[in-house]
């Protein structure tokens, strides 16, 4: 058994502020290559808990549902009071059987052969989001192409209309801040609520969820081809999904499928304009295309951690662990693992592509649901800047969201040109 010294780590992972300048390597670097686990301490943020930095560590971890569970305890770093958890929950707070029985209801539409009836769609959002980036020389990335496009996408394929896009993009903004340190004012979207009872403590989650309650019930009247007809009439062990567990659905579909690949997007745009020899070498040859993907969305790890919760004593990496700790896989930090991946900080499409990133999880029953859709919209996106010969110049100051959960760009001045 290792024993080290667990004095209190520094920096504080569960500190929003210390993703404030993008991930911390140096830190995560110097966890990985001490042995055992290294246990952050309770603090403001929530509990103490085991750190997992390295890319085995978090894959066994991520496998094993039965010893490390997502439904016991919360996903986040905050905790959340036991008598809310099941309220606030949707399947990504579940384990397997009932998980898997919900993610049944969507699995059929983010096949890598299913995801292919939407590159058409994509295509078109980014030659529009495109066009009016060149038409203006240049602006924020985010706004103009980053956040729009994974939005669209997502609600098109769900059948919220266009016209509520703008809005979407709100409320899941003000859904993460839910994981900075600002403050929320309660009674925003008319939240009713205590915030503890809402997903990301956010009064934007209220938000969400009437706008879903609002749509299941459309949809029952007048059904539609659309994911949430589907899900409105799709039943579980023979009932349909309650209109809690609907709006819990869609607000995980709405986020998930939004933040994320935003955030992916808004990375590239900082690759294409640091590192632009490598796409030189992605435009004088297709095949490394996939492989200038998978670097972004290595290099990017839009989503930081998650949290499990130990239901048994167990060992792992040689650090005993006991039943009700709390154990974060730190995505960010197994991406960039020196035993798997050289050099991991350069930005290489070349690099190898077995053993994969954890960036859409380590693998298991939560394996990211729209990893394929991501992948084809960042795909479609750098062929098309490619295409097009654009060159992105920096044009002003980057803003990063604060949060200890998502390494997501607020805002990204860019000058663009062919
Ligand atoms: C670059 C973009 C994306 C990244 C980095 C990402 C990352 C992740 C990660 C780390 C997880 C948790 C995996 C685990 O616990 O094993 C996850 C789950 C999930 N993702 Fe993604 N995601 C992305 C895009 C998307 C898109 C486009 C959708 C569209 C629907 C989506 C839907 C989901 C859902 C529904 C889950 C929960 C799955 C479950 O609990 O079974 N994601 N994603």
């Amino acid at each position: 058994m290792t024993t080290i010294e667990r004095s209190a780590v520094r920096p504080d992972l569960a500190d929003p502020a210390t993703y404030d300048a993008g991930i911390p390597h140096e830190a995560f670097a110097t966890l990985r290559a001490t042995p055992g686990l290294v246990r952050n301490p309770d603090g403001p943020w929530g509990s103490g808990f085991w750190s997992v930095t390295r890319l085995d560590d978090l894959v066994a971890v991520s496998r094993d549902t039965t010893t490390f569970s997502s439904a016991v305890g919360h996903i986040q770093i905050y905790d959340v009071d036991e008598d809310v958890r099941d309220a606030r929950a949707s399947m990504i707070d579940l384990d397997p059987p009932i998980h898997t029985r919900l993610r049944r209801l969507v699995s059929s539409a983010f096949t890598p052969k299913h995801v292919q009836d939407y590159v058409g769609d994509v295509r078109r959002r980014i030659g529009d989001r495109l066009d009016a980036l060149e038409a203006a020389g240049g602006g924020d990335w985010v706004a103009e192409v980053a956040a729009p496009i994974p939005i669209g996408v997502i609600c098109a394929l769900m059948g919220v209309p266009e016209s509520d896009h703008d809005l979407m993009i709100e409320m899941t903004d003000h859904l993460v801040e839910g994981t900075s340190s600002a403050e929320l004012d309660p009674g925003a979207y008319g939240n009713t609520k205590p915030l503890r009872e809402l997903p990301f403590n956010s009064p934007a989650a209220f938000g969400v969820e009437e706008y879903a309650r609002r749509a299941r019930r459309d949809r029952l009247a007048e059904p539609r081809d659309d994911l949430l007809t589907q899900l409105a009439v799709a039943e579980v062990d023979g009932e349909r999904l309650s209109e809690t567990e609907y709006a819990r659905f869609f607000q995980l579909m709405i986020f998930a499928g939004n933040e994320t690949t935003r955030s992916a997007m808004a990375h590239l745009a900082t690759h294409l304009m640091d590192h632009a020899d490598e796409f030189d070498r992605v435009r004088a040859d297709g095949d490394l295309l996939d492989g200038a993907v998978e670097e972004v969305v290595r290099h990017a790890s839009p989503i930081l951690y998650f949290r499990r919760t130990a239901m048994a004593d167990t060992v792992l990496a040689g650090t005993e662990v006991a039943a009700g700790d709390k154990v974060v896989m730190w995505y960010a930090s197994a991406n960039f693992d020196e035993a798997h991946f050289a050099d991991p900080l350069a930005f290489d499409v070349g690099r190898p592509r077995v053993p994969g990133h954890v960036a859409f999880g380590g693998g298991g029953a939560h394996f990211c649901l729209g990893a394929s859709l991501a992948r084809i919209e960042l795909a479609e996106l750098v062929a098309e800047v490619l295409r097009r010969g654009l060159r992105l110049r920096p044009a002003g100051e980057v803003e990063t969201v604060s949060s200890n959960f998502v390494n997501g760009v607020a805002r990204l001045p860019v000058e663009v040109s062919r």
